[in-house]
């Protein structure tokens, strides 16, 4: 069940341009004006901006800067990322909350966010750490109409859209190095993690994690990734608005998915290799079971790996880690 606060709350954002009167207030929540003066008291106390004019009523001029539904969905002017949005103070992961909710029915378009994580998950079973309102810890439940084999195009196209945001916002140059971790001046600052639930030929539901490190400071990285992890903050000296950096992400990711469902892969193939880490460049490829160089052609049309070492023919790989 909602809280009277939160239907407050919402009803101010829903009436962002105009006054909202008491009296419309305390007959659409059915509470009484005193009611609704006290909410209000403590709504400021909380950080909302909120002006009040005799014989007009109020109106919202700026959430808080924390995150919530509402603060995340203030200002986000989305066709239909972001329309759900479940904020978690703490989690263990987003990515088993956003699982939860695609099975039961979550639309496409659902974000989930989380102030911190205690068991966040990074691919090939690692872990992502993710230290309380430093960083942005989302996963996005998607449901596309492509097949089950095209699936890692959205993990390539979720990079450049981090690639973008990081170039557009902050005025940073990232590069990606395949298949999808942001890198800035060679250290590694945001990481994505696709999981999928489908049949043979359909998909069910994808879920997009994106773990993003923004305002840690070099003491707040664990010990043992120091050497090759960073954050916005490090690279830029600037701390950073977690909320609108994710409004930045969710918009863009609109738009380039809305671009890629309309045109298919090769526009965002095209990005990906202008941002790609070592394109064209000799680089050590490492397996499971061994290391080897060879020369990094690009990426090919399902997302996999192309490589090409001397006196062989090109080759594409699917699981495998450059090494930087
Ligand atoms: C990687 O580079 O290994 C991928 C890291 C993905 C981390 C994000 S944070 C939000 C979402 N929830 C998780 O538990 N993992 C992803």
């Amino acid at each position: 069940m909602q809280s009277t606060r939160n239907k407050l709350i919402e009803l101010l954002a829903a009436n962002k341009d105009t006054y909202i009167s008491g009296q419309v207030m305390s007959d659409q929540l059915n509470i009484s004006r005193s009611a609704i003066w006290k909410h209000m008291k403590e709504l400021k106390k909380d950080g909302y901006q909120i002006e009040g004019k005799s014989n007009k009523g109020y109106r919202i001029l700026k959430f808080p800067d924390k995150l919530s539904e509402n603060t995340i969905q203030w200002g986000l002017n989305s066709n239909w990322i972001g329309k759900t949005i479940i904020h978690k103070q703490t989690t263990p992961s987003t990515q088993i909350i956003a699982h939860q909710a695609a099975q039961e029915g979550a639309a496409h378009g659902t974000v989930i966010i989380a102030d911190e994580q205690t068991q966040g998950k990074g691919r090939m079973n690692r872990e992502w750490h993710s230290t309380k309102n430093k960083g942005i810890w989302i996963s996005i439940i998607l449901r596309p109409a492509i097949l089950p084999y095209l699936a890692p195009q959205l993990t390539l196209l979720a990079a450049t859209v981090l690639a973008d945001v990081l170039n557009t916002h902050a005025g940073l140059r990232p590069l990606i190095k395949w298949p999808n971790d942001i890198l800035l001046n060679g250290k590694k600052t945001a990481g994505i993690l696709t999981e999928m639930q489908a049949e043979q030929d359909q998909i069910q539901y994808v879920v997009i994690g994106i773990g993003l490190n923004v305002n840690h400071e070099k003491a707040d990285l664990p010990e043992d990734i120091r050497s090759k992890a960073t954050s916005l903050k490090i690279e830029t000296n600037n701390t950073l608005a977690i909320k609108e950096i994710i409004q930045s992400i969710l918009l863009t990711f609109e738009d380039t998915y809305d671009t890629y469902i309309q045109g298919g892969f090769p526009k965002i193939k095209k990005k990906w290799e202008g941002y790609g880490f070592k394109v064209g460049e000799e680089i050590a490829i490492k397996t499971l079971r061994k290391r080897w160089k060879a020369t990094f052609i690009g990426i090919a049309e399902d997302g996999a790996l192309v490589t090409k070492a001397e006196d062989e023919e090109p080759k594409k790989l699917y699981s495998a880690e450059i090494e930087w």
